[in-house]
Formats: C-alpha cells, structure tokens, sequence
C-alpha cells in the first residue's frame, strides 16, 4: 500500500459515518495522524477502532451548526498535534423535499451545515497552512454540484456555493503549497438519504433505491485518495450518474430534458 500522508495531520469532519469514515480511515491507513469530528462520540470511537493505529487517532466531537463549537474545535483540532495538513470537510447532509415546498428554515439548517460551517472550518484552518507552505482541503461536494437534481434544491444551491467559494480561494492562494480539491461523488452507499431533510426539516428515514445501489464508501475513498495528495483540482467518481456533468456542459438541452425523470425515490 502507498503511504502518501506519512507524517501529515488530517482533521476529518463527518468521520462519523460514510464518506467521512472512509476517508479518515483511508487517510489513517496511507500514514497521517488523524482529528475525527461529527456529533456522536460512540460512532467516533468505532471509527477509531477500526483504523490501522488507533493510538494516532484523536476524537474531536462537535456540532457544526453551532458556531461557536467550530472555533472551539477548529482551535483543538490544531492543538491536537500542533497542525492540520489536510482538511475534509465531508460532514453533511442533503435533501428530500420539492424546491416549492421546503420549509426555509429547512433550507437555511442544511445551509449551515453544508455551506458555512465548511467555509468557516476553512477560514480557521488554511492560513495556518498558507504559512506552512503546504496544505490540501478536501471539500466532499456531489455530481449535485454541478447538475441540480429534482427534489434536492437546496442542497444542490449549497454544493454550487462551495464551488464557488471554493474555486475562489483556490485562486486567491495560488502557489502557496495549499490545494483545494472539490470532490464530486456520484451515489455512494451512506446514511445521507436516511439523514435527508423533507420539507419541514424532519430527516427522511429510508434509504433510497439509488444510494442503496452506489458505490462502496471504501472504493470512493480508495479512488479519492490520489486525488487529494496531488492536490487535482476536482474528483468526480462514482458510476454512470457522473458523467451527467460534462454532459451537461456539452449537451444540456439532453440533461435538462432528463432530469424530470429523475424524481428521488
Ligand atoms: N452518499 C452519497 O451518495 C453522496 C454523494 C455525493 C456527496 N455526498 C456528500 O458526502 C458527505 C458525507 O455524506 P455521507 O454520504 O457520508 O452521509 P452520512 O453517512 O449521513 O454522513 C454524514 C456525516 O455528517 C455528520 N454530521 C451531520 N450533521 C452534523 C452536525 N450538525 N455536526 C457535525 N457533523 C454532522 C454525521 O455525523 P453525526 O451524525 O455523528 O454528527 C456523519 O458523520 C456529505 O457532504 C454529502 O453531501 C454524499
């Protein structure tokens, strides 16, 4: 196995579950000392179980809708091992409920999670690594993040911000050593369509016909990996579903004639 993250210090948010385990352990597992956050310290600690040096783990339970509790772990996280080297933000959460009849404090609960706890943690972490001179922030967008699908409004005006708030910094550090990669899954075997908010906010219980169909959280990780220690620019990885995002930039007359079909199940 490669060990491209041998010495580096990674704080992975949503570690808790999916994506987020997947990718602390993958990171875990190619060498880094790794930061766990999410809400819910038992599954944080089965995490850490199950990566290969569990004495290289640290746990870091928090509640990113409260902005306090970012600064405060953003500064332990940094404490933990005196850097962060590599930042995922991979805690969220998405959306199951018709763009007319989501409640807007449905719509602004999943914005703080998806949008501004993930630019903030960013505005807490990156200049320590600008002045380091290397860095890697790992934002977990979606094939969402660059063709809105029915039922998924707001989650997919969440994940366009992060390219744009993104794709911005990107810029704005160009040639300091800090990479941003925005990683775009297709459908990935997780508990998001479980967590997904209906219109009045409640989660949506069930797991849907597609993301029970994705990919292994692993193979996304497995795939991810050499993304993010090259610091590319973006990752799109799933199965057919992603190629809908150069579809349509060539074809999207197509795509936009496809997606009514495209109801969430
Ligand atoms: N699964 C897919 O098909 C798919 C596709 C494209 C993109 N994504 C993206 O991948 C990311 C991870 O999702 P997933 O699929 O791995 O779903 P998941 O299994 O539901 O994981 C979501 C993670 O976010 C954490 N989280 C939720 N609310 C939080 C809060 N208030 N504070 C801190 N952490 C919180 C959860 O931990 P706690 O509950 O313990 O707090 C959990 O660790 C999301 O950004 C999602 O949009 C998923």
């Amino acid at each position: 196995m490669q060990r491209r993250f041998t010495d580096r210090v990674a704080w992975v948010t949503g570690a808790s579950s999916g994506i987020g385990e997947a990718l602390a352990r993958g990171l875990a597992g190619e060498g880094a000392t790794v930061v766990l956050s999410a809400r819910r310290q038992v599954e944080l600690e089965r995490v850490r179980a199950t990566c290969p040096e569990p004495d290289r783990v640290r746990l870091l339970p928090v509640d990113l809708l409260d902005g306090e509790a970012r600064l405060a772990a953003a500064t332990a996280a940094q404490a933990a091992f005196g850097r962060i080297d590599v930042l995922v933000l991979a805690a969220g959460v998405s959306q199951r409920a018709l763009a007319l009849e989501a409640e807007l404090a449905s719509v602004r609960r999943l914005f703080e999670l998806d949008f501004f706890a993930a630019i903030d943690l960013a505005r807490l972490v990156v200049p320590g690594m600008v002045a380091r001179g290397y860095g890697r922030v790992v934002v977990v967008s979606s094939v969402v993040g660059h063709v809105p699908t029915p039922g998924r409004s707001a989650y997919a005006a969440a994940k366009h911000a992060l390219h744009g708030w993104f794709d911005a910094l990107r810029a704005e550090i160009h040639g300091t050593g800090v990479r941003v990669t925005l990683l775009c899954p297709g459908y990935v075997r997780t508990q998001i369509s479980h967590h997904a908010l209906r219109a009045d906010g409640s989660p949506q219980g069930v797991l849907d016909r597609q993301i029970a169909r994705g990919m292994e959280p692993e193979d996304l990780a497995r795939r991810a990996l050499p993304a993010i220690a090259r610091g590319r620019r973006e990752a799109w990885i799933g199965g057919w579903e992603v190629a809908a995002i150069p579809l349509r930039r060539w074809l999207p007359g197509l795509v936009a004639w496809r997606l009514p079909h495209n109801r969430p199940h």
